[in-house]
């Protein structure tokens, strides 16, 4: 029988790789999608849906801060299994915005959590929890076993739910787990995330589109992985005999300074020319670093990385360097257009 899936959070980053990943496993998948006043399915367009066959993907509206239209949608579709990915995910704007936040990244996972246990379904279910849940770090590197020293309104919120995910499991035996995903990246990146503003604006500048790059903290270090690595380990997960919890991290670490000696690198530009530090963009308590063992994983998911740091800046530059070129073209054609009138 076709199994079918509910994503939350399906338009991001990771939702679009996951909802590849399930379909070409035959899955019929359900996203969640927020009404918007432009569109907001960029990342998932690309996903073809012939209209004379049975869809195989099908996009509803809701909200994460809408407990009765996710239970209605839980009763409606009756999904095997879910993945609770929606977030406001931006750590610095958690800080503006802390009440939004954790209405939608912790009673958002409850309410998620209550319309799977109110409907009696054998759903299993996926937390996107996250390394920042270690913050201000008690050891390196981070385990399952690690304690947990939050620094941000967003970490809180993951904290919270990544215990009523436990909880969800031992309490009522709902098939819960969760993914304490360090950070990944990919060209699918958000812009405003330091690895793709990165890359984003050193292909600009290549380009001569842009002269400066407006930076915070160079010194912080993360475990950066590739998003489609991840979310196989987000599938692995909802297919053994256990619910559990799980680090996915590659076990390196690098600084936001060697990210850029990468990439900027790789264009044979020099950074120190064009980044300048902006004290907006620090953080008021900051997470100095984070790098995972995910040993666990490899050992019970057999689940390893395959894209290494070099590989995935590389990987993100040729594409942002794809739509600068695209960029520079069309100012190219608008300015003829301009001089022949
Ligand atoms: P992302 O690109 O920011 O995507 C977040 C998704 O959540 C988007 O689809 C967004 O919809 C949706 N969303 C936000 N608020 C919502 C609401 N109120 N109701 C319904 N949907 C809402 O994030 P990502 O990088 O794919 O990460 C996916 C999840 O993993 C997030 O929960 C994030 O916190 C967590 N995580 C990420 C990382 C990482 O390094 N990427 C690491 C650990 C954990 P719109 O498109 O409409 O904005
Ligand atoms: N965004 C951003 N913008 N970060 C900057 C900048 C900047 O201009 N300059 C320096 N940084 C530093 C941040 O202070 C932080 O220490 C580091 O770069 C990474 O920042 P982000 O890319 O915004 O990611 P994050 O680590 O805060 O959070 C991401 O990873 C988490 C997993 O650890 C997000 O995807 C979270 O949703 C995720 O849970």
């Amino acid at each position: 029988m076709t199994k079918k899936a509910f994503i939350t959070g399906i338009t991001g980053q990771d939702g679009s790789y996951l909802v590849e990943l399930l379909l070409g496993k035959g899955y019929e998948v359900w996203g969640l999608i927020r009404r918007s006043s432009s569109f907001n399915t960029g990342r998932i367009d690309h996903i073809y849906i012939d209209p004379h066959e049975q869809p195989r993907l099908r996009l509803v509206h809701g909200d994460m801060t809408d407990g009765s239209n996710l239970a209605a949608l839980i009763g409606e579709i009756k999904p095997d299994e879910v993945y609770n990915l929606a977030a406001q995910s931006h750590v610095r704007v958690s800080f503006d915005q802390p009440i939004y936040s954790v209405n939608v990244g912790a009673l958002g996972t409850l309410r998620l959590l209550e319309a799977i246990r109110s409907s009696g379904l054998p759903i299993r279910f996926y937390q996107a929890s996250s390394s920042e849940m270690y913050g201000k770090v008690v050891e390196t590197p981070q385990t399952e076993k690690t304690p947990f020293y939050p620094r941000s309104p967003y970490a809180c919120a993951k904290v919270y739910s990544f215990w009523q995910t436990v909880n969800h499991r031992e309490a009522y035996g709902v098939f819960a787990c969760n993914g304490i995903l360090f950070n990944h990246e990919s060209p699918r990146r958000g812009e405003t995330f330091v690895t793709r503003k990165i890359t984003r604006a050193a292909s600009r500048i290549k380009c001569g589109l842009q002269e400066k790059l407006f930076l915070g903290n160079l010194d912080a270090r993360r475990d950066w992985g590739f998003s489609g690595d991840y979310v196989e380990a987000m599938w692995l997960m909802l297919q053994q005999d256990q619910p559990d919890d799980y680090v996915i991290a590659t076990g390196e670490c690098h600084s936001v300074r060697e990210f850029l000696d990468e990439v900027f690198g790789y264009l044979n530009l020099d950074w120190q020319r064009y980044v300048e530090i902006d004290a907006r963009y620090f953080r008021p308590s900051e997470v100095d670093l984070l790098h995972g063992d995910a040993s666990k994983a490899r050992r019970l998911l057999n689940w390893q990385p395959r894209v290494g740091f070099r590989e995935l800046a590389r990987m993100m530059v040729d594409a942002d360097m794809k739509i600068a070129e695209r960029e520079c073209a069309m100012r190219d054609h608008d300015a003829k257009d301009g001089a022949a009138r």
